[in-house]
This record gives C-alpha cells, sequence and structure tokens, in this order.
C-alpha cells in the first residue's frame, strides 16, 4: 500500500497571533523574530562557531560566571536538567531533591534512570526550603549531588537561599545544581560568587528566546569531577565533554558532536544581545516590579496570591488562587477566545488550584500586567455568570 502525500499539508501554514503570558514561553520579539529567518548556516561553518562564541558570553554574563564550560545543549530546558544529572551521577551517588513544586520530582526521576539513589527535601506545601530543612537532609542522606530550583514555575516559589546552599555544599563536598530555569532575569543568579556547581536556564521565557537551545555552565570544580568519571555519562547527546569541545570551551580543535540549529542559535544570540544590553540588574528590577504590580492589582480584585510569604514569591511566573466555585479552564478558555491572551492553570501539585500569569521577557511590562488583569478579572466574572445561568436553568 502507498501512503498517499497528506491533505493537511496542502493547505498554508496557520499560526495565529496569541499573548503569551502563561508560564512560557513567553513572545519573542521582532529583533528575534527577524534573527531567525536569516540563512541556514552549516554547523562547522566559521560563521556559526563565531556565533557560538558570542552566544557562550553572553551566557557567562547572564548567570555572572568566568567558567569555560559554558555552552548550549540543543533540546529545551529538560535538556539542561538531563545534561546536568547525567554528567555528574554515577551508579550509586546518593542524589537529593530539593522540592518546591514539580522541578524536584522530576530531577528525581532522571536521576534514577542514571543509576542514583535519590532522596528527597520537601518543602511544606506553599513554602519555600529552610536551609535547616535542608541540613538535616544533608546529615541524613550525605548527598554527592543536590539539585534545586531556583523558581519552580508549579507553584510559583522562589527559593531564596541558593548563596548558603553553595557554602552548604562545599562543606558536605556535596555538587549543587540549581535550576533558574523560570527565574533568571527574575532574580538576582550570581553563579560563580554563590559556588554553583551547574546551572542552567530556558532561552524561551525571561531571554524571549526561541526554545529549544539551553544555556548552561559548569563550574571547574564540577569539571574536574566529570574528568574524573569512572564510566564516561549514560548518554553520548549530553556529555558535555564532549559538547563542550563542539563549543570550543576547552582550548582544543572543535569536534562535530550534532548538528546544531543556526535559526535558533540566531534567535537566542539576539535575545542576549538584548538582555546584555539592557542589563542584569535593569532586567532584574522590571521583572520585580511587575510582579507587584501584578500581586496589588490581584489583592484590589479580591483574589489571593498562592505563596503566603511575598519575599518567597517568583516575580517570573506567578500563581494566584483559584477563588472558590470558579472553574479555572473557563477562566483561561475565555482569555484564550476573546483576547488571544494565554492564562494558565497549575501543573503537578497546584493543579485546579491556581492560575499561573507568566510575565517575562516581552511581557514584562506595565502595560501587560494591567491588561492581564483586567481580562483575568473580566473572565472570572464571566465564569461566575455562566455558573448562575446555569443554575437559573
Ligand atoms: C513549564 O515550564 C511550566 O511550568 O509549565
Amino acid at each position: 500500500m502507498e501512503v498517499p502525500p497528506p491533505l493537511v499539508l496542502k493547505r498554508p501554514l496557520y499560526v495565529p497571533s496569541k499573548t503569551l503570558m502563561g508560564p512560557g514561553p513567553s513572545n519573542c520579539s521582532h529583533r528575534v523574530l527577524e534573527a531567525m529567518s536569516n540563512p541556514v548556516l552549516g554547523h562547522m561553518h566559521p560563521e556559526c562557531l563565531q556565533i557560538m562564541d558570542e552566544v557562550k558570553e553572553g551566557i557567562k554574563y547572564i548567570f555572572q560566571t568566568l567558567n569555560d564550560a559554558t555552552m548550549c545543549i540543543s533540546g529545551a530546558g529538560h535538556s539542561g536538567m538531563e545534561a546536568s544529572l547525567c554528567n555528574l551521577i554515577e551508579d550509586g551517588d546518593v542524589v537529593l531533591m530539593g522540592i518546591t513544586g514539580v522541578w524536584g520530582h522530576r530531577a528525581g526521576d532522571m536521576a534514577r534512570r542514571y543509576g542514583a539513589e535519590v532522596h528527597y527535601v520537601e518543602a511544606s506545601f506553599g513554602r519555600a526550603l529552610s536551609l535547616e530543612e535542608i541540613t538535616f537532609a544533608f546529615e541524613a542522606h550525605r548527598p554527592r549531588v543536590f539539585f534545586i530550583a531556583q523558581g519552580d514555575s508549579s507553584t510559583g516559589i522562589y527559593q531564596q537561599n541558593i548563596r548558603e546552599l553553595g557554602e552548604l555544599c562545599r562543606k558536605y563536598d556535596c555538587f549543587l545544581v540549581v535550576d533558574t530555569v523560570a527565574s533568571l532575569g527574575g532574580a538576582e543568579f550570581l553563579m560563580d560568587e554563590w559556588k554553583v556547581d551547574v546551572a542552567y536556564t530556558g532561552s524561551q521565557k525571561s531571554l524571549g528566546g526561541p526554545a529549544g537551545i539551553t544555556p548552561i555552565s559548569f563550574s571547574k570544580r564540577a569539571l574536574t569531577r566529570i574528568r574524573k568519571r569512572k564510566t564516561k555519562p549514560k548518554v553520548y547527546y549530553f556529555d558535555i565533554l564532549l559538547i563542550g569541545q563542539y563549543w570550543g570551551c576547552y582550548g582544543t580543535p572543535r569536534i562535530y558532536h550534532h548538528t546544531i540549529s543556526s535559526t535558533l542559535l540566531y534567535g537566542l544570540r539576539e535575545a542576549l544581545a538584548h538582555f546584555c544590553a539592557v542589563g542584569l540588574k535593569a532586567v532584574v528590577r522590571r521583572h520585580q516590579e511587575c510582579s507587584k504590580r501584578l500581586q496589588l492589582g490581584i489583592e484590589e480584585l479580591g483574589l489571593e496570591m498562592f505563596v503566603q510569604r511575598e519575599e518567597e514569591r517568583l516575580s517570573t511566573v506567578n500563581t494566584i488562587k483559584v477563588p472558590f466555585g470558579v472553574d479555572w479552564k473557563k477562566v483561561a478558555e475565555y482569555a484564550m477566545r476573546k483576547y488571544s491572551v494565554e492564562i494558565s492553570g497549575g501543573l503537578g501539585p497546584t493543579v485546579e488550584h491556581v492560575f499561573r500569569i507568566g510575565l517575562m521577557g516581552e511581557n514584562a511590562t506595565v502595560e501587560r500586567v494591567d491588561m492581564v488583569l483586567s481580562i483575568l478579572n473580566e473572565a472570572i466574572q464571566s465564569s461566575k455568570l455562566g455558573i448562575k445561568t446555569e443554575r437559573s436553568k
């Protein structure tokens, strides 16, 4: 039997324009979108390698690091999580996961596949982890690797004490992996000063770049440990000794490891260039100011933030309790149908409980905050009216 060409592909490509105010991706700027329509380059062409070098410099700036092993993994944010764990873990290693939402569990699932003995230290619902809670778990398990998300996009929790965790990890001879996918650009992050061993972030959140290319950096200490592994990392694609050679990190000739998407590279390069031009501190300040304005507006609407303590609220992904009797799905559908605006529901432990509003990159502006507040309010009122009409039938 011959499979005919599909009819659907005879139609023109259809892509609607939406305002992405969920947990990511955020909208890309015209600069980023235009950059991505440049001609494709070969993955070993000198011009492509030059752009990779420029991207590397941008990543060092956003992480505030001088690490040589700074590069991108060709894959979504998840690939940063995979690469961190794949390179650091050997069979039987004890790994401790900090849990403030779904991401620690996801990392635990991955770590187990790489042969680790996994333990968890879980924060109380809606709270960040205290240094005491984590220290207690370190005493009990003596981990080789500790994972924590600086910002958990499923709960909107911000973990403030990364600097102290860097000290703790050195004391216990443990490697600190920090997921900054949702937090970078919305909170301070000083990789070298805080003694973070591995950090990765999302290209598609506060950076406003395309998804599918993930900035990552390994400390000298982590690199030394990886070079001394008894066995090779279990996944060739995530082996940072190889990827780093492709990215020109180690002063050795470039090797072919995989075919990078030059298109994504252009987009990320321009997103980083914009971020660097505005400046890290100004970017963080803007995200925090927008979040404060949103939180104030939420209060004025008589709604409640999910994270009780202000200092534990992530500025980029804001979680708002779904009021009693309101169907979050109807609210999200209303916002999308009427305004083409994405308001997201919860994830993992917050499913059905919260709305998630992302204020990231292009969408972290006063105008967008006021717009999303007004739409959220209208959508909630409309869903309440819907319930009343249903009842009176
Ligand atoms: C993705 O990062 C999400 O939180 O949904």
